[in-house]
């Protein structure tokens, strides 16, 4: 039996909207799960804002936490009942990476073409015509049908909204530090932007002893979040001449990581390394947007630059490791949440992080 809900749906053209959609019945390998939160991220945003072209009408959400209702034939991972996050970057389980343990490089997954394994979508609107998953989820939903191999089973100790924020922003940043980078303790690193990544790439520093741990942000509200979740020094660049201080302080950093995705801030992320530093680019630009790079100085200083997908993360590793910080008081994630709203107010939890306002917005479908 089908499902009507109310759903997020973003059409080219018109834009985003709550619609009623049928959710078809969980088929083989695909599981039902009745959504508590879900967190908005700025991944949305890029979809909504046109900085990532979409070609169909969306689903969106991608960050969501909930409890499983329906199993499909053939899943024996979870139950009815189970509560569970959902991972974004439904894995394959088959390629060559995540053989070798690196599901966040999946060349199978079906997920960043918006549609389940088998190329469909659960969700149809009024006319019977095919909505598509954002990211193989479509988390602005009351109820979505994704694959198993996007699940990943928690405790029940765990809030939902904090479960939410496990399916993108935590890992991410938190991987960011943990995995793409392994930052040691006392390596030096800057954060450029303070949002929901960019908090908890600071508070993954703060986690593993890093220091100084460098916060930038046009924020002062952000910055001050920054500094209560382990960030030692604050630069607003609309009044400090932040690649000049972290050169004169502290002589270049270990690690720059950029959690905004601007080309701008990016370009400048070499200037502010020590030699042998990282840069790590966690925030999405727009699709076809180019930085430019001084490769004499790369070169010559030694400096890295490392991509960062998903915070390095394997969902079934990362996420339980995550929820046992939290339960242990090591992560206080529940604190990036500054508002639990119902889904009814979509519009106005997509325009607060438009602006830069509060940190982040958790919807209950
Ligand atoms: N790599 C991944 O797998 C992955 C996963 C999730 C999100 N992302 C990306 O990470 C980025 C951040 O996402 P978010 O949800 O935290 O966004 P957000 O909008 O909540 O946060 C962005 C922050 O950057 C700040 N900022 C903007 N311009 C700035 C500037 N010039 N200098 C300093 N600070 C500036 C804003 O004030 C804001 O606090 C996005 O590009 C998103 O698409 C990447
Ligand atoms: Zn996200
Ligand atoms: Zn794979």
């Amino acid at each position: 039996m089908s499902n009507t809900v109310t759903a997020g749906v973003f059409r080219p053209g018109t834009g985003l909207a709550l619609e009623e959609l049928n959710v078809a019945a969980p088929g083989p390998g695909l599981v039902e799960v009745e959504l508590r939160a879900t967190g908005v991220c700025h991944s949305d945003l890029h979809v909504l804002d046109g900085a990532w072209p979409a070609e169909s009408p969306l689903v969106m959400g991608h960050e969501g936490a909930g409890v499983v209702r329906r199993i499909g034939k053939g899943v024996d991972q979870v139950t009815p009942g189970t509560h569970v996050v959902l991972s974004w970057f439904a894995p394959c389980r088959r390629c060559r990476n995540c053989a070798a343990g690196k599901a966040w490089l999946c060349t199978g997954t079906t997920a960043l073409a918006n549609t389940l394994p088998d190329g469909g979508s659960p969700f149809t609107d009024s006319s019977g015509a095919r909505v598509d998953p954002y990211l193989g989820l479509g988390t602005f939903s009351g109820t979505v049908v994704v694959p198993e191999s996007a699940l990943v089973p928690v405790p029940e100790e765990i809030p939902f909204s904090v479960g939410a924020l496990m399916g993108c922003s935590v890992t991410t940043g938190v991987g960011a530090v943990l995995n793409t980078a392994t930052v040691r303790p006392g390596e030096s690193a800057v954060v450029f932007g303070c949002g929901g990544v960019g908090l908890a790439v600071v508070m993954g520093l703060s986690l593993v002893g890093a220091g100084p741990i460098v916060a930038v942000d046009l924020s002062e509200e952000r910055l001050e979040r920054a500094r209560e979740f382990g960030a030692t020094v604050t630069l607003n660049p609309r009044t400090d001449d932040v690649a000049a201080v972290l050169q004169e302080r502290f002589s270049g950093v270990d690690y720059a990581f950029e959690a905004i995705g601007n080309p701008g801030v990016i370009s400048t992320l070499g200037s502010v390394l020590a030699p042998g530093g990282a840069a790590v680019l966690v925030g999405m630009t727009a699709v076809g947007a180019t930085a430019t790079i001084d490769p004499f100085d790369l070169a010559d200083q030694g400096k890295r630059i490392l991509g960062c997908n998903y915070g390095s993360s394997v969902a079934a590793v990362d996420v339980p490791r995550l929820a046992r910080l939290f339960l242990d008081g090591k992560l206080p994630l529940d604190r990036l949440i500054s508002s639990e709203r119902p889904l009814g107010e979509l519009s106005a939890a997509v325009e607060e992080l438009r602006a830069g306002e509060g940190l982040r917005s958790v919807l209950v479908p």
